[in-house]
């Protein structure tokens, strides 16, 4: 309560001034692709899809007209999936396939017609062009050196070429052109679940690599393909999720032509979380897009892409579905269990950190982005209040340290009144025994979640980085965390980087939290196992923080063994020692990390593609909420002046 309130009475001289009356859908207008009319307008008149029954919905065919070649269809028939010729023509990724004037099609939101562009990226007359960020490209607008000057495919490092041979072999075509790449690439594995699509989140270290590398058009074909299946309808049994969700992941698939059985087309077939284990919608999936969106301009210099319409639509269709009023007393985003890395239950449902992190990163990124334009105003707006909001709260209420701790332990509770200090009701009993050990006297971090008598203490370690990334941690608490890091490094790092989370849920917690899961035991896969994916974000933070020997460090431990281990996905044991029991071999995101770290901590400079500098409209407008605190000056008596935000 204190927060909202303090947002919204506190002077801040320079933000917009908050206008109530705002409402997000009122400004927004998506495009259905398949007759090109506004979902608004559908909505408004009672969209017959919405009703149907799921067999009758699954009848419905995407749009194959806008598209030049194959389709996007949600709904093609669950048909084991195989790779058409054009896919096999264009087995060298980088060759014309990845941008031989393919036609993507583009919805206009004005008139709701579609029309066709033909992709950019290709210099005119073949000439070489330089590239944003200094490659060299070829007459297909793709770089023949690195943003280093050196040729392409070469390093001294054999580690570091054969992950660059796998992250290739793992890219996925469609219609020739090359959109993302697979999970896991492992020849020998018999159980390939899903792990044979291409997950919007396992892809964002992979475009990351391939745009520091000078490698732009498979960025740039999977953020207009997912941007495509964004504005599709799906379905859940018979309910639709809000429109503006990014699928978790999509699926190339090759079905027969209707009426010809001799021929065949590719198709997009995505999963918004109806076929997901658990049904968990990706949360994540969005806020990372719009992520990957700014680090493509940055990187490529190619701005035309968000500038598009259809892209500015996109960016604004994920910000309504996040910013849009709900029941929340909280400004942190509100979520089911599952909804991001961590995508089964884990007992991270209400407000967990990671996604928190994402979103703070995303409106950054979309701020920077959106066009000034009539109805932008307003969102940027509410865009803002949020921004300054969300901070406050990270940074005042889920920030731990020893002193932090000894307040909490100290907690009179049961305190109803806007004096209170201990707002969220915990009782001191709460702390964990751990905890206490763990703590070290410098350093401290971001715990995972917190909802009304409940701090979930763990450590979660892509929240936390991405707290320093997005600047949503203060620059002292970014350091402060690196320094839980350095000082825990037998417990959060041991023998493989990076637990995902410490400790693991034991014994009867583990039972009722993650519902006994198999997967998830003590010191497992999302229960305390160790991720080498997040040597990437590991890297961006300390890069940020001016560290990088943290992350040199982590990368020197990844080299004696991930290679020899065959690139897993996870690590198992409280150290790390073992590979995990149900670990994927060949994990691309496990390949592309590791890649982007050693890309990164060549060249530093480029980390600012990924991250945040601190906003100083935002400072200030900080400075006067915590000049506001209501831990020193409590009650609604201490806000005179109303808001201006
Ligand atoms: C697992 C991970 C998830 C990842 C997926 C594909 O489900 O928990 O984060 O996206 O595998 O690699």
């Amino acid at each position: 309560m204190a927060t909202a309130e303090a947002i919204f009475r506190t002077g801040l001289p320079r933000l917009h001034h908050f206008d109530p009356s705002f409402n997000c859908s009122s400004s927004l207008l998506s495009v259905n692709p398949a007759d090109g009319r506004s979902r608004r307008s559908r909505r408004n008149h009672g969209s017959k899809a919405l009703v149907k029954c799921p067999a009758k919905v699954h009848a419905r065919r995407g749009n194959t007209d806008a598209l030049s070649f194959g389709r996007i269809n949600k709904f093609a028939g669950r048909q084991d999936s195989s790779r058409c010729k054009c896919q096999q023509q264009s087995e060298t990724f980088g060759s014309d396939g990845g941008s031989g004037g393919m036609s993507i099609p583009v919805f206009d939101v004005n008139g709701g017609q579609e029309f066709a562009l033909q992709q950019q990226l290709k210099p005119e007359n073949g000439n070489v062009a330089v590239g944003g960020n200094g490659a060299l490209m070829d007459g297909n607008g793709t770089a023949t050196t690195t943003t280093d000057g050196q040729p392409k495919g070469s390093s001294s490092n054999p580690i570091e070429d054969e992950a660059w041979d796998l992250l290739r072999a793992s890219v996925v075509y469609y219609c020739g052109n090359p959109i993302g790449t697979i999970a896991a690439n492992d020849p020998n594995s018999s159980t390939v679940l899903n792990y044979d699509q291409v997950f919007i989140r396992d892809f964002i270290p992979s475009g990351i690599a391939f745009l520091l590398k000078g490698e732009y058009d498979i960025v740039k074909n999977f953020i207009l393909y997912t941007l495509q299946l964004q504005s599709w309808e799906k379905t859940m049994d018979c309910y639709s999720p809000g429109q503006g969700l990014m699928p978790a992941s999509f699926k190339v698939r090759t079905v027969p032509l209707d009426g010809d059985e001799d021929a065949s087309e590719e198709v997009l077939d995505p999963d918004f979380g109806e076929a997901a284990i658990g049904r968990v919608a990706p949360v994540d999936s969005g806020l990372w897009w719009i992520i990957l969106l700014r680090a493509y301009g940055k990187c490529s210099g190619d701005l035309s892409m968000q500038e598009r319409v259809d892209v500015q639509t996109g960016i604004k269709m994920i910000l309504k579905l996040c910013l849009a009023d709900g029941f929340d007393m909280f400004p942190t985003l509100l979520v089911t269990d599952g909804s991001c890395m961590i995508d089964r239950r884990m007992g991270i449902h209400g407000h967990p950190l990671e996604i928190q992190a994402l979103f703070y990163s995303a409106l950054l990124c979309a701020r920077e982005m959106l066009a000034p334009e009539d109805g932008t105003s307003d969102l940027i707006r509410v865009l803002n209040n949020r921004l300054v909001a969300l901070s406050f709260h990270i940074r005042e209420y889920y920030w731990i340290d020893m002193r932090k701790l000894n307040e909490i332990y100290r907690y009179k509770t049961e305190e109803y009144s806007y004096d209170a200090v201990n707002k969220f009701n915990i009782y001191p009993d709460q702390i964990p025994p751990w905890l206490v050990e763990f703590m070290p006297s410098k350093g401290g971090y971001l715990i995972g979640n917190l909802q009304p008598a409940h701090m979930d203490f763990r450590f979660f370690s892509l929240g936390n980085l991405w707290s320093i990334v997005s600047s949503l941690a203060t620059v002292e608490q970014s350091h402060a965390i690196l320094d839980l890091f350095e000082s825990k490094w037998e417990d959060l790092v041991a023998e493989m980087p990076f637990k995902i989370c410490y400790p693991a849920l034991e014994a009867q917690e583990w039972r009722i939290i993650t519902g006994s899961d198999p997967k998830n035991t003590p010191w497992s896969y999302h229960n305390g196992g160790s991720w080498p994916t997040l040597l990437w974000q590991l890297t961006v933070a300390s890069i940020k923080m001016n560290r990088p020997e943290i992350a040199e460090r982590a990368v020197e431990l990844v080299e004696k063994r991930i290679s020899r281990d065959k690139w897993p996905e996870y690590y198992d044991t409280k150290r790390g020692r073992f590979i995990g029991k149900q670990s994927r071999l060949f994990q691309t995101w496990s390949i592309a990390g590791y890649l982007v770290s050693k890309q990164l901590l060549a060249n530093p400079d480029s980390a600012k593609i990924l991250v945040n500098d601190e906003d100083s409209e935002l400072v200030n407008a900080l400075s006067c909420m915590i000049g506001a605190n209501p831990r020193k000056q409590r009650g609604r008596k201490a806000f005179k002046q109303p808001f201006i935000v």
